[in-house]
């Protein structure tokens, strides 16, 4: 035998040397649910480890990660119900305290990087990422809500707007009206193949965001298509996206692979909440080991093409990372 591919296994050294992924808390943004006002702070039951935070809690839970090498974190709202209307009018008011955070955290932390949710779920007494009408999702009318928030997060300071509602057409339409009021700096992160995925629970949990009625399956993306998601690249990309995102990542790693090889924009894969808690369930029974899971987990998502990883698992990596 000429060919002995175990040499190059043969120490750590040698394998370290020609490691082909690498993985560093750099790549990854770490997503945060944030509570009003006072609100104490609780832990989400379906995501271990991960809480709604109210703004003094995310201040330091930010703290603690910047020292970690995390520097980008995305920020979702816990909305009372009390706010919620047919338009998801809430998502846009000037005393908003979703905007009022986004503030007071670059006013603190002015050298960490802020993405926002842009979709009308949070905000929508219906639930749904658009505004209902007779049991259909409306998509222009749509339009209109989610470029007003965008514009309202814009003007808060928000560095990367992140649209994660499947509409038509909404990244032109954020853009342009990003452009028209001069905030042309301002990043759009699309939610390029966002997939009709039963993996979104534990989110819809901690945001009591879960749709009253029907599915989300005339906006998300059907589970069996690629072709699809290449066709949502191509308009993402002409409207003006910064940045493609596949979600979720672990059941989409062909399609991220795909997206990677036909796109020269940055991929980001969103290693969502259903598969975040997987895995905790596993480690807490003793039937994985979490430490060497975890990384195996999201080396497989930046190998299969992804140059940035939204998890939930962001800051434990980042604790592994440091103490090599
Ligand atoms: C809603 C939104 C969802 C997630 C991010 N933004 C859920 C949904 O589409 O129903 C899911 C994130 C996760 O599961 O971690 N616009």
């Amino acid at each position: 035998m000429k060919n002995r591919p175990r040499r190059n296994r043969k120490s750590p050294i040698i394998r370290e040397m020609i490691e082909e992924t690498v993985l560093q808390p750099k790549n990854l943004i770490y997503p945060l649910f944030l509570l009003e006002g006072n609100l104490p702070s609780t832990e989400i039951i379906s995501l271990p480890g991960i809480y709604r935070l109210n703004l003094d809690d995310l201040s330091k839970e930010i703290e603690k990660c910047v020292l970690l090498g995390i520097k980008t974190f995305v920020l979702f709202p816990v909305i009372k119900e009390e706010y919620k209307d047919a338009i998801g009018s809430y998502s846009y008011h000037q005393d908003n305290f979703y905007l009022e955070a986004i503030r007071t955290l670059k006013l603190r932390f002015p050298n960490v990087v802020l993405m926002s949710d842009v979709a009308l779920d949070p905000y929508n007494v219906d639930g749904h990422d658009g505004i209902v009408q007779n049991g259909l999702i409306l998509n222009d009318e749509s339009l209109t809500v989610l470029s007003k928030m965008a514009l309202a997060q814009a003007q808060a300071g928000i560095d990367i707007i992140g649209p994660s509602d499947m509409m038509d057409g909404r990244v032109g339409a954020i853009r342009t009206c990003l452009d028209e009021n001069a905030y042309e700096d301002v990043s759009i992160m699309a939610y390029t193949a966002k997939y009709a995925s039963a993996f979104y629970g534990p989110f819809r949990e901690a945001l009591d965001s879960a749709p009253k009625a029907g599915d989300k399956k005339t906006y998300q993306m059907n589970p069996a298509n690629k072709n699809e998601a290449l066709i949502e690249a191509e308009l993402d990309t002409d409207e003006g996206a910064d940045f493609l995102m596949i979600k979720p990542a672990l059941c989409y790693l062909d399609v991220i692979h795909v997206l990677k090889e036909s796109s020269n924009l940055p991929i980001a894969a969103y290693n969502v909440s259903g598969e975040y808690a997987m895995l905790k369930a596993a480690c807490e029974k003793g039937w994985l080991n979490y430490e060497l899971a975890m990384p195996e987990m999201l080396l497989s998502i930046k190998r299969a093409g992804a140059d940035i990883i939204l998890t939930y698992f962001a800051k434990d990596f980042a604790r592994l990372y440091q103490n090599g």
